[in-house]
């Protein structure tokens, strides 16, 4: 059931962004027109995952991504969808995706009335989609930095500096959960009507739940820590879920509580997720749900990116099952 306003009201994303506006007397509504293009393209890329079979759009391409990893046709659409979508609203200095080599610089100059910058992975689990299983959407905004020279280093800011983070989940239903860095909200897209409706406002995760999600065949690759960690779970009852997306496997983790864990592996050894568009977005979600996340022994978000497509470890969850992750690990 959606949540309704004191006047009984339905609250779609944009009331609920026009609201938070008022509490910054200075607000010029820029964030909340970026955000806007999210939606809406959003929207449209859940329409097309939606119709993927019968528009013949299932399936990988020839080609690959910056990062050596194949494309899937609906990559390559949900990528231009985005960039389509933000490209053109004024407020966004610099466009980064996952399927970019590099930052897209939206103007050379270091206009003032550009302060944001976008980083997004544009369909996260996209090898789940030929088989009908979740994927998502997950996007990252900063404050844009006009100091930084060449323009493109912008973009390199610890996860801290998040403005606002979010993630759309295409599963049985369209959900959309993001947060500007005051409580994290969820969002249902009903599609009848094309709006993004508020379900669940000041979303927090359960402080323990004894289920890990993990990709476990790899266990013999993972560092010591981990592999004892895992060990101890068997022994006390947990139980294991793992969707193989990190949105779909994420936000089941906020709602029922859990950990989600990529660890290091051999062929991975930094771990596989990039730091910038799915650990640090995912990690401001669970930090303001009241949960924790950590690359190994260090906070996800306080990390320095040294390249827009670094990539992390991630330990991420209720607050108590991070702590005994993070006991096994020390
Ligand atoms: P993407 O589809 O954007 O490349 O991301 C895939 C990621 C993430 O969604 C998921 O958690 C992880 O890859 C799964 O990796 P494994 O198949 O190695 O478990
Ligand atoms: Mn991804
Ligand atoms: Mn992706």
């Amino acid at each position: 059931m959606y949540l309704e306003d004191p006047n009984g009201g339905l609250v779609s994303v944009q009331t609920y962004l026009l609201d938070e506006e008022k509490r910054f007397p200075g607000a010029t509504g820029r964030l909340t027109w970026i955000l806007s293009a999210i939606t809406l393209a959003t929207k449209y890329i859940s329409a097309r995952c939606r119709r993927a079979r019968l528009e013949d759009i299932l399936g990988s391409l020839d080609s690959e991504n910056v990062q050596g990893e194949v494309q899937q046709k609906l990559d390559v659409i949900a990528n231009e969808t985005l960039l389509r979508c933000l490209g053109s609203r004024a407020g966004l200095a610099i466009v980064a995706s996952e399927e970019n080599e590099e930052p897209i610089i939206l103007r050379t100059s270091n206009d003032p009335e550009r302060p944001y910058i976008a980083l997004f992975d544009p369909l996260d689990g996209s090898s789940n989609i030929d088989v009908c299983g979740g994927v998502g959407t997950i996007f990252s905004i900063l404050a844009h930095d006009r100091r930084a020279k060449p323009m493109e280093k912008a973009v390199l800011q610890p996860g801290i500096r998040q403005v606002a983070a979010g993630y759309v989940l295409y599963g049985p239903s369209t959900i959309l959960v993001m947060t500007t860095g005051n409580g994290v909200q969820m969002f249902v897209l009903d599609p009848s009507i094309g709006s993004f409706l508020m379900v669940e406002k000041d979303l927090k995760i359960p402080k323990a739940c004894k289920s890990y999600s993990i990709n476990e065949a790899y266990v013999d690759s993972f560092p010591e820590g981990y592999q004892n960690y895992l060990a101890w779970a068997h022994k006390n009852g947990y139980s294991s879920r793992y969707a193989g997306a990190m949105v779909a496997d994420v936000h089941r983790t906020l709602i029922r509580g859990g950990v989600f864990l990529y660890p290091p592996t051999q062929s991975a050894p930094k771990g596989k997720l990039r730091l910038m568009y799915e650990a640090n977005p995912m990690a401001m979600l669970v930090e303001q749900a009241g949960g924790k996340a950590y690359s190994g022994s260090e906070r996800t978000m306080e990390l320095q990116p040294g390249d827009v497509h670094d990539r992390v470890s991630v330990v991420m969850g209720s607050p108590d099952e991070v702590d005994l992750v993070l006991k096994h690990l020390s």
